[in-house]
């Protein structure tokens, strides 16, 4: 029988690239944060199309400092906030480790991101502060409907993009098209740091707000001209400055050595994210008449998942094991059906995230996936898979 492993996710660090990192290891080089993370930062951000990036040791770390830095630094003009029920449980907890009023929206049949109807509605009742978005398995959410809408109620729009890296909607990087937005390089992801992840933005104060949280609340890393104001308005003498807090922080910082892997990692991004893209399309042509396909308006799609729904789940995901093939529920299911929210809010129903919950599986897709590899996926998927459609 010709069974192949076809494992969820691969490394993307290659052999070449951790000798050239213990070779710079041995070159006796500062390990934590330093001079590489900078570089790793500047490259990342004009990677993106954006003004400023600040590297973290995860991407659950990067949703947090996005929530506490635009909390803290007088963004919000409530503690109320939207989040996708369809999303990973880091882009919800922080809201609720941060005494927020979080509301779940319903998803999209199409995208998977936020129902635009459900979200207006959320927006006139409750008059929220803050929407945080998830670019589901890399496809864009409705970018142009959603933007109208945080324009005309007043509510900031952020995005979780650590499913999407290299992904576009109208030739912008997703990621970019609110005040900030994170990503993950964590092993599976679409570029490896081992663990890590950032944040990027376009905001000046809110880039410096977040260099200090991400470190203690000092002014060590943020700008010269913010430090010297900051140490004027407190009249903070040189002696104390070092050990001196102005918010208070946390210490989410990665190291040099993460960044010497990430800069490494971001030359093969591009040719990753076509791989992935391409591979969509092999799903898409074996099983797309028959299954229900997730699609989206992205112009690129940098694919991370084949996420599809399914009448008999355990059955596909037992059928797929017993032939070497790795699969999982479609990300954490609906957030209103985690214990972590039952037993803080009560169970929270909602039609489609519902269905997803119950019935959505993703199959593999990484860059060493090509279409022969898919096509046994597909077909051995499809020897028992059942399709489910939303009403
Ligand atoms: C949408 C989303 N947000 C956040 C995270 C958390 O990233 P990390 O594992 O780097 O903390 C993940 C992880 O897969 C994710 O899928």
């Amino acid at each position: 029988m010709n069974k192949h492993i076809v494992k969820l996710a691969e490394d993307t660090i290659s052999a070449e690239e951790l000798l050239q990192l213990t070779d710079w290891i041995n070159s006796k080089v500062q390990l934590t944060k330093g001079p590489l993370t900078k570089e790793f930062e500047k490259q990342f951000a004009a990677y993106m199309g954006a003004r400023y990036s600040v590297m973290v040791n995860s991407g659950s770390s990067a949703n947090l400092l996005m929530a506490y830095a635009l909390l803290e630094g007088g963004y919000l003009k409530n503690k109320k906030v939207v989040v996708p029920a369809i999303s990973w449980v880091t882009t919800l907890s922080p809201f609720m480790q941060l005494g927020f009023e979080p509301f779940l929206c319903d998803s999209d049949k199409n995208n998977l991101g936020v129902d635009i109807e459900h979200l207006e509605r959320i927006f006139q009742k409750e008059n929220p502060a803050l929407l945080i978005i998830v670019q589901v398995l890399g496809h864009a959410n409705h970018m142009d409907a959603i933007m109208a809408l945080c324009e005309k109620y007043g509510v900031l729009l952020i995005e979780d993009g650590c499913e999407a890296l290299g992904s576009e909607y109208r030739q912008k990087k997703l990621g970019t098209l609110g005040k900030a937005g994170s990503f993950s390089f964590y092993y599976g992801h679409h570029i490896s740091t081992i663990e890590g992840g950032i944040v990027v933005t376009d905001d000046e104060d809110l880039y410096n707000l977040m260099l200090s949280i991400r470190s203690h609340g000092w002014a060590r890393d943020v700008s010269e001209a913010y430090a010297s104001q900051w140490k004027e308005s407190y009249h903070i003498d040189s002696f104390r400055d070092l050990y001196t807090f102005y918010y208070p922080g946390f210490n989410l910082r990665s190291t040099d050595l993460n960044a010497f892997l990430g800069i490494g990692q971001l030359k093969k991004l591009d040719a990753i994210a076509q791989i992935r893209s391409e591979n969509y399309q092999h799903f898409v042509k074996y099983l797309g008449d028959n299954y229900w396909v997730q699609k989206s308006d992205a112009s690129f799609l940098s694919h991370f998942a084949y996420g599809t729904l399914v009448e008999n789940r355990m059955e596909v995901a037992e059928h797929l094991k017993i032939n070497g093939i790795e699969t999982r529920p479609l990300i954490c299911g609906s957030m209103g059906l985690q214990p972590f929210w039952i037993k803080k809010y009560g169970t929270c129903s909602l039609p489609v995230a519902d269905i997803v919950h119950h019935y959505g599986l993703y199959l593999p897709n990484h860059a060493n996936l090509n279409e022969e590899r898919i096509k046994y996926v597909c077909d051995t998927f499809a020897e028992v898979a059942i399709p489910k459609h939303f009403d």
